[in-house]
């Protein structure tokens, strides 16, 4: 995906130009951090910038992308890595949950990536020096997890944080994604809604859009359809998931609940409860955390129920 198509994201994508007309002139990209929630479009953007620097370069830069959890150590990242992919190359290399990036590593990134007026670095190791040249060398890093990486490291980045999607981005999403599909009466305004602000969301309910139109031979896609799909699908209103649903359930029959109760009824771990299971319905309002961190569901949880019923 290029930069022009990589839908909403406006204050980022409005940072990176602006550092791209100053990469144009010669000046050096800075080390963004892309932070985000899942499916925010992270890794997306980070490549879409990636291709961008390439043409800029003349196809001079190389674009690369490593999966932090697949590195296991500065040793091995040197010889499989910086020795044949930095030392003296041009490339853009994304490091993409690099809150799952080894210690060692991360610790000479916090040096090979520290600021100095002429962009450049030497870091030795294994008594071979390298000299990184940060204009010749690119290096953006992804997360979920900001709070997972050190603050020295955080503060050497330019961070670029992605937001939620609107409606309206999500069913561009969808469009571009399902560009043979001619969406009938508005019914994007209803499929948008239940993607829970997420581009990934918006992308995988494209894929089974097509899968269900596959079948019928068809090209048009209306509101009957959306019917029978959410129901195929079990797609609730807001995209809630069925354990969602019972979460704000169990909370209306038994009012004020501890977050231990709550997590004993449901049969999860509490902290499973709170980081994973509860979010979404706070992040949407549908449930709060009140006195004495007992959850409760709130109006908008209750009349939640009564449409569902
Ligand atoms: N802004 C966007 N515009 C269009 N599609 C997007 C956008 N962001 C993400 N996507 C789609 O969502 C999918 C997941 O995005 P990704 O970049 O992998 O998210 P993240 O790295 O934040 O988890 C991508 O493969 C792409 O299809
Ligand atoms: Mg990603």
């Amino acid at each position: 995906m290029t930069l022009r198509e990589y839908v909403g994201q406006d204050e980022a994508k409005r940072k990176i130009n602006f550092y791209l007309d100053a990469y144009k002139v010669g000046q050096p990209m800075p080390n963004f951090l892309f932070a985000g929630s899942k499916g925010a479009g992270k890794t997306s953007l980070a490549e879409a910038l990636g291709l961008e620097v390439k043409r800029i370069s003349e196809e001079k830069v190389k674009v690369l992308c490593l999966n932090c959890a697949s590195l296991k150590n500065m040793n091995a990242f040197w010889n499989s890595v910086v020795m044949p992919h930095i030392n003296n190359r041009d490339v853009y290399l994304i490091f993409d949950e690099v809150h799952k990036m080894p210690t060692d590593i991360l610790t000479a990134f916090l040096t090979i990536i520290n600021p100095n007026p002429h962009s450049k670095t030497s870091y030795t190791h294994d008594d071979y020096t390298v000299d990184f040249d940060l204009r010749r060398q690119t290096f953006v890093f992804c997360t979920t997890d900001v709070q997972q990486l050190p603050l020295s490291f955080v503060n050497r980045g330019r961070r670029l944080s992605l937001v939620d999607y609107t409606d309206a981005d999500l069913a561009k999403i969808i469009k571009m994604n399902t560009p043979e599909t001619h969406f009938k009466n508005e019914v994007l305004s209803y499929i948008a809604p239940t993607l829970r602000s997420n581009a990934r969301t918006a992308a995988l309910m494209s894929k089974d859009i097509r899968t269900y139109l596959a079948p019928l031979a068809r090209k048009d896609f209306g509101l009957d359809d959306w019917t029978s799909l959410s129901r195929t699908l079990d797609i609730l209103p807001m995209g809630l998931t069925r354990l969602e649903l019972n979460l704000l359930k169990t909370l209306q029959e038994r009012g004020e609940t501890s977050l231990t109760a709550l997590a004993s009824i449901m049969g999860f771990s509490p902290s499973a409860l709170r980081t994973d299971l509860e979010l979404f319905l706070i992040n949407r309002n549908l449930i709060r955390i009140g006195i004495a961190s007992k959850r409760c569901i709130t109006s908008i949880g209750q009349s939640y129920l009564s449409d569902q019923a």
